[in-house]
């Protein structure tokens, strides 16, 4: 049976702290694939999936998500804001609008930078990368604590580099897909980063996953 969205909200409120506090959400296939044949993820996790993840929306202050996904899944504005990441500030036009953030790096394309910064709230930091300790200290300024990475490998893969994930929810859907689709995580280098299971929660076949990084362990 499907917990409602109450029970839901209480199976993965985030945590008190008094810093930014990431948490990642994610659906892959039972053979890691990170989206179904049609290149997309939305439809992977059936009913139960598409419930946690409008409520974990609903629990978050700011959601970011890379311009790969916010381009593949046509991403537009939602009740919270929607932070793309993109060094090339090739963000869907649906995107630019008041109240949407656009996070890159301060070398990202001047000219555009200067158009985007009439229209958005834009956090440039870093050279060449986006630095993400100054980020997520412009996200607590703005009273931001509760962020929610929605994605994609890629933006999940750097984020894991730099140990800044405290959470990842995952939905494991109940199919094989083989073909080359990513892993939910994508990086140059191979990391080793232990988590604990928060919770399991089995809706039909469909399984609901929440880890949280243990430090203490490495
Ligand atoms: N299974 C799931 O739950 C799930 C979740 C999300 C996405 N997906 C799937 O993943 C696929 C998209 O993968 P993707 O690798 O393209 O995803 P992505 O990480 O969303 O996008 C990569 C792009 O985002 C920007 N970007 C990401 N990280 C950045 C960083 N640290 N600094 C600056 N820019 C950054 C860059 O954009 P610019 O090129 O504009 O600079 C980069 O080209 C889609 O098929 C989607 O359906 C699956």
């Amino acid at each position: 049976m499907t917990p409602d969205d109450a029970e839901i909200a209480q199976l993965y409120a985030y945590p008190d702290t008094d810093r930014p506090w990431v948490r990642a959400t994610f659906v892959a296939t039972v053979d890691g694939a990170a989206h179904a044949v049609d290149g997309r993820s939305g439809s992977l996790g059936g009913e139960a999936d598409t419930r946690v993840y409008r409520v974990l929306r609903s629990l978050a202050d700011v959601v970011i998500v890379g311009a790969g996904t916010a381009r593949t899944e046509g991403y537009r504005p939602a009740s919270l804001p929607i932070a793309v990441v993109s060094r090339r500030l090739d963000v869907p036009e649906a995107l630019l609008v008041p109240g949407q953030l656009v996070i890159t790096t301060a070398d990202a394309p001047a000219d555009e930078l200067e158009r985007l910064r009439g229209t958005v709230d834009v956090i440039a930091a870093g050279e060449g990368r986006v630095d993400w300790a100054v980020v997520l200290d412009e996200l607590a300024r703005r009273g931001w604590h509760h962020v929610l990475c929605e994605g994609g490998p890629s933006l999940l893969g750097e984020l894991v580099g730099l140990d800044l994930v405290d959470e990842v929810c995952l939905t494991v859907a109940p199919v094989l897909a083989a073909g080359g689709a990513p892993r939910i995580a994508l990086g140059p280098e191979a990391v080793d980063r232990p988590m604990t299971l928060g919770h399991s929660l089995a809706v039909g076949d469909v399984l609901l996953t929440r880890w949280v990084r243990d430090r203490a362990l490495g």
